[in-house]
């Protein structure tokens, strides 16, 4: 328990080191003068595009969060799920809204501006009269001051899969799943490509420049980063769930382990070879991250794979056994993941290894690593990144079309023909 607790403290310690209390937010309208963020067309006398409001505002779907709460979806999972409504729900604020604590709510704060700029760039309070001053005013003084280091993929990955995969008092469980909320999916590298780049438009620009002055983003980092924080974070949701109950909420479950067919036909067992196939009858925790992390330390030939897999089987089997067992084994699969991520971070990913992860993630679909459709789009995310680092995205177009077919309906996935569609796409 010490150790998740520390381990969990780690995850948000990095966002910020400021020891007294919470930094306000001051709202979005603080940001969206014309001359600061809210020009109509990206400027170029300063560093930044100077128009990220207006884009955000008409583009990017987080400015629309909240609103999706006064939706008739929304209203229809609410009444599923007996709730007054949805748009006051603290379970769906939570990862729908800025959200800040009411102390830390300045007069210009507004609930309904939905996940507005200082949900991922941090309450301004301490920078917003100061932070554009360069070069007086740094980069690091501005961090100092209680910005958001989002530049760095693993604050980045926290700040993302906090509302992305959940943790602490943000999930999504089994209730809302079965009411009619979409299940959550997430990669880094992939989700904030898509993010940035929402409605055609450009959140900020990834030029030169930016890397000039904030380093230049690195695909197999954002992956790495990303599938690690998205591991211990669903693995603090475990803990969480199994402390109190007898049966935990089934959304710490990968969901296919219950929702399918009664084809035994469609049931990968023991047969197969990889070490990751699913057990055969086994309720299976979500574990769709931790699998394409497992692999990617075997393109890398890490010892760590070994240590990965057997982490991951001790606590699937704790999850069978008493609640501390969980707690204990949940903190012993974070540590390795730290570990195996450091190392994974550090390495010299060439051609030769690319096209090793490649295979590797082929081998492993026919051998039976990837039992359901959440895990195989982690393997289907993976394999769009690895064939961008190797530049033949464009050459594999048409399989990558046919990779994802194969994932769109999950009630009917088969592993077999996703498999095939996988071992296609060869370096
Ligand atoms: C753990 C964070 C989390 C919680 C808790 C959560 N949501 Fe969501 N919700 C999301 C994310 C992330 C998406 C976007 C999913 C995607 O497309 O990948 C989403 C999508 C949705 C959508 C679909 C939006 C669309 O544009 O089609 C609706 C509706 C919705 N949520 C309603 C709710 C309601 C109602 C609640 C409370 C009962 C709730 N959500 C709780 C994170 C959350
Ligand atoms: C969903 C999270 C998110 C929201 C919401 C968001 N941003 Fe960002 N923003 C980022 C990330 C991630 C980056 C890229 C990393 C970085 O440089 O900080 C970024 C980059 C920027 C940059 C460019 C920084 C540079 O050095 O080039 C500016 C300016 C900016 N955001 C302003 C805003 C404003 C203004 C809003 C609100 C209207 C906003 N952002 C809302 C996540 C967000
Ligand atoms: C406070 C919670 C929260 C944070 C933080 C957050 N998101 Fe989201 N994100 C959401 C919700 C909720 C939606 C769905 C909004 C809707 O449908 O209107 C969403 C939607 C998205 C979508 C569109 C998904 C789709 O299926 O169309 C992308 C991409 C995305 N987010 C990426 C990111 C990235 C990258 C970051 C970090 C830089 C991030 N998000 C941070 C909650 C969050
Ligand atoms: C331990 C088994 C189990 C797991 C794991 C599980 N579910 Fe369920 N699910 C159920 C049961 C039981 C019901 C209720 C069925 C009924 O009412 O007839 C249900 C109902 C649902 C429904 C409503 C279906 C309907 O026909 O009304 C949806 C949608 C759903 N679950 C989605 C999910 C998602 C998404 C996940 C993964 C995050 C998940 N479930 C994980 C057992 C499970």
């Amino acid at each position: 328990m010490k150790r998740l607790m520390s381990a969990m403290l780690a995850l948000c310690s990095v966002a910020t080191v400021w020891a007294g209390a919470p930094d306000k937010h001051l709202g979005v309208a603080s940001c969206a003068s014309s001359i600061c963020h809210g020009s109509a067309r990206p400027l170029a006398a300063q560093a930044v595009l100077q128009n990220e409001y207006t884009v955000w505002s008409q583009f990017d779907p987080h400015a629309g969060a909240y609103k999706v709460l006064l939706g008739a979806k929304s209203k229809e999972i609410a009444r599923r799920m007996g709730l007054p409504n949805a748009h006051e729900a603290p379970a769906c604020l939570a990862c729908h809204a800025e959200n800040a604590p009411v102390a830390a709510r300045g007069p210009k704060y507004q609930v309904g501006d939905g996940i507005g700029c200082e949900t991922c760039h941090g309450g301004s309070e301490r920078w917003l009269a100061t932070h554009y001053a360069t070069p007086k005013v740094t980069h690091a003084d501005n961090l100092a001051n209680g910005l958001t280091a989002l530049e760095d993929p693993k604050v980045r990955a926290a700040t993302c899969a906090g509302c992305h995969v959940g943790g602490g008092d943000r999930f999504a469980n089994h209730k809302m799943m079965a009411a009619g909320h979409p299940r959550l999916v997430f990669e880094l590298d992939t989700y904030t490509e898509l993010w940035r780049t929402s409605g055609g438009r450009e959140h900020f620009r990834r030029d030169a420049d930016y890397a000039r002055r904030k380093g230049a983003s690195v695909a197999m980092t954002n992956w790495i980063d990303g599938l690690a924080t998205a591991t211990r974070l669903q693995n603090s949701l475990v803990a969480a769930n199994f402390k109190n109950a007898p049966i935990p909420d089934f959304g710490v479950y990968a969901c296919y382990s219950c929702h399918r067919d009664l084809k035994v036909t469609q049931w990968q067992g023991e047969g197969r070879r990889d070490p990751l196939a699913a057990r055969t009858g086994e309720l299976r925790l979500q574990d769709g991250h931790a699998r394409a992390l497992v692999l990617l330390a075997r393109a890398a030939k890490s010892s760590g794979e070994q240590r990965l897999v057997v982490a991951l089987r001790n606590l699937q089997e704790a999850s069978a056994q008493r609640p501390t067992t969980v707690q204990a084994n949940a903190a012993e699969l974070d540590r390795v993941v730290d570990q195996v991520a450091t190392e994974l971070r550090s390495h010299a990913w060439s051609r030769a290894e690319l096209s090793r992860a490649l295979e590797a993630f082929a081998a492993a679909a026919r051998g039976g690593a990837f039992p359901d459709q959440a895990a195989a789009e982690q393997a289907a995310m993976g394999m769009v990144l690895l064939l961008a680092e190797l530049d033949l995205d464009r050459k594999a177009r048409g399989d990558l079309d046919q990779l994802f077919s194969a994932l769109k309906d999950g009630d009917a996935f088969d592993g077999a023909r996703f498999a095939r569609v996988l071992s296609r796409l060869k370096p």
